[in-house]
C-alpha cells in the first residue's frame, strides 16, 4: 500500500488554503492530519445569518470548487462535504476542513458512511467513490445555500426532485450536480466552475 500513501505540507499547493497542513494517508485512510487554525464560520452560519444573493452563493461555491478541484487533482476525495465543513472568513474566503473521512482516488476497499442529509448514492449503497461523489455533496450544500432548504431528508432522500422546480439555469447546473446516476453526474469541478462563470459573466442569475 506503501504506493498510496502521501502527505500534502501546505504551501506546496500554491494559494490553497484549505488543505490541511500534513495530511498523511495510510491504508486509503488518512493517518495524520494536521491543520492550522482557521478563523472563520461555518457555512450554515453564514447563509443563516446574513442575507445571500444567489450571485454570491454561486461566488463562495465558485472558490469553493477551486479549492476542491486542488484537492481532486492530488487524488483525494474528501467524502464529508457539507456546511459544518466549510468555514468562510470576514472576506468571504472559503477553506474546506475536516478530511477525517477523506480517502484516496480509487481505494475501493473504503467506503464511506454517508452522513444524513449530505451523502451521495454511491456512499448510501457502499460503492467505491470518486470525485462525483464530492461533487453531489456540494450540490447538497448549494442547494441549501441557495433554496433555505435540505436537498436530502435524513434519511438521504431527496425532499422534492430538482425536475419539480423550474428549468432556471441555477436549477440546471444543481441537477447536474445531484444526478443520482453517477454516470449522469458533472464529472469534474472545472465543468462546474465553467458553468458558474457563465451563469455570472451573462447575467443568467
Ligand atoms: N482548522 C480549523 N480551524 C478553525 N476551526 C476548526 C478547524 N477545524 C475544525 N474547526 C472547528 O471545529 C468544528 C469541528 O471540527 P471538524 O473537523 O469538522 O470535526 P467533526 O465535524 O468531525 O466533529 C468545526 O465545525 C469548526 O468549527
Ligand atoms: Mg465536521
Amino acid at each position: 500500500m506503501a504506493e498510496r500513501e502521501r502527505s500534502i505540507i501546505n504551501g506546496q499547493l500554491a494559494g490553497v488554503r484549505a488543505i490541511p497542513k500534513i495530511l498523511f494517508f495510510s491504508d486509503c485512510r488518512p493517518e495524520l492530519l494536521i491543520y492550522r487554525y482557521i478563523a472563520g464560520q461555518p457555512l450554515y452560519q453564514t447563509y443563516t445569518n446574513r442575507h445571500t444573493s444567489i450571485q454570491d452563493a454561486l461566488r463562495l461555491f465558485r472558490a469553493t470548487l477551486l479549492i476542491l478541484g486542488d484537492i481532486h487533482s492530488e487524488r483525494i476525495i474528501h467524502n464529508d462535504l457539507s456546511p459544518g465543513n466549510l468555514l468562510i472568513g470576514r472576506q468571504n474566503q472559503v477553506s474546506i476542513i475536516d478530511f477525517g473521512n477523506a480517502t484516496l482516488h480509487g481505494c475501493s476497499e473504503f467506503h464511506a458512511v454517508g452522513k444524513p442529509h449530505y451523502a451521495s448514492p454511491e456512499q448510501i449503497e457502499h460503492k467505491p467513490i470518486d470525485a462525483r461523489s464530492d461533487i453531489y455533496q456540494v450540490g447538497c450544500v448549494l442547494f441549501e445555500a441557495i433554496y433555505k432548504s435540505q436537498y436530502l431528508d435524513a434519511n438521504n432522500r431527496p425532499h422534492n426532485s430538482i425536475d419539480a422546480f423550474n428549468n432556471s439555469p441555477i436549477n440546471c447546473l444543481l441537477k447536474l450536480m445531484l444526478d443520482s446516476a453517477r454516470s449522469k453526474r458533472i464529472t469534474s469541478t472545472h465543468e462546474c466552475i465553467n458553468i458558474i462563470d457563465n451563469l455570472i459573466y451573462n447575467q443568467l442569475v
